[in-house]
């Protein structure tokens, strides 16, 4: 199964991609993790993708093109995948049914997570993330250690008000219009509360795939 995981910032796609990718047994794909982990090491792709994370705006589509080939083919995502922000912008849905028709696969199921804006700043003002693995925390003071890996958590550059303020009003602009191009081009199209603890919107998710 190839899901892809639509919302706004702060939505909660990484934590139920996570739970999902667990569940499920096919590994999470998140282009703003590859992205991270590129800066992080200084890589050509990371120089290039830092200025505009750090602003919240989107990374140029080539790049996240780049990212959907080599990871979707990759050994790991045979059997499927669960794509998290991977898909921002309708030049970027085109290219995914193009990487996954090449590999005789299709989107299965797209889930949005519907959380409103008042909700996300809140999230997003009160979140610490593990610099190694990437968990997002709330409530965590950054320097705690991460539950999962040891790592230490830290704030995200992204999450400082300026930053929140831009992407949401990228996510409008850019993003939205692709959840109405998944509804017209024949798409599984699921919204999903996202509001409620973490296992009952996981709860929500599974069901909304009939598992
Ligand atoms: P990315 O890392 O994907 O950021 P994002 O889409 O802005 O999403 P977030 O990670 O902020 O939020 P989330 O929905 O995953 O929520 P989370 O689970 O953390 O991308 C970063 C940047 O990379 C982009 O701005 C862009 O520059 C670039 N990029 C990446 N992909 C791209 C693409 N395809 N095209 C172009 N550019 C791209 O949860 C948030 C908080 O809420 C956490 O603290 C969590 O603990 C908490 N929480 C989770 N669930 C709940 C709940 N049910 N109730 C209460 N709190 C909850």
């Amino acid at each position: 199964m190839d899901i892809v995981l639509l919302g706004p910032p702060g939505a909660g796609k990484g934590t139920q991609a996570q739970r999902l990718a667990d569940r499920l047994g096919i590994p999470q794909i998140a282009t703003g993790d590859v992205l991270r982990a590129a800066v992080k090491q200084g890589t050509p792709r990371g120089l290039e993708a830092k200025a505009y994370m750090d602003r919240g705006d989107l990374v140029p589509d080539e790049v996240i093109l780049a990212i959907m080939k080599e990871t979707l083919a990759s050994d790991g995502a045979k059997k499927g995948s669960i794509l998290d922000g991977v898909v921002r912008t309708l030049p970027q849905a085109e290219g995914l049914n193009r990487v996954l028709k090449e590999l005789g696969r299709k989107v299965d199921a797209v889930l949005f997570f519907d959380v409103a804006d008042s909700e996300l700043v809140k999230r997003l003002g009160g979140r610490t993330v593990c610099e190694n693995c990437q968990t997002p925390y709330t409530g965590r003071e950054p320097g705690s250690k991460c539950d999962k890996c040891g790592g230490t958590l830290v704030r995200r550059k992204d999450d400082e008000p300026e930053a929140i303020r831009n992407r949401l009003l990228v996510y409008g602009k850019q993003t939205a219009p692709v959840l109405e191009w998944y509804r017209t081009h024949g798409a599984q199209v699921r919204t999903i509360d996202a509001v409620g603890t973490q296992d009952e919107v996981t709860a929500r998710a599974l069901k909304a795939i009939g598992k």
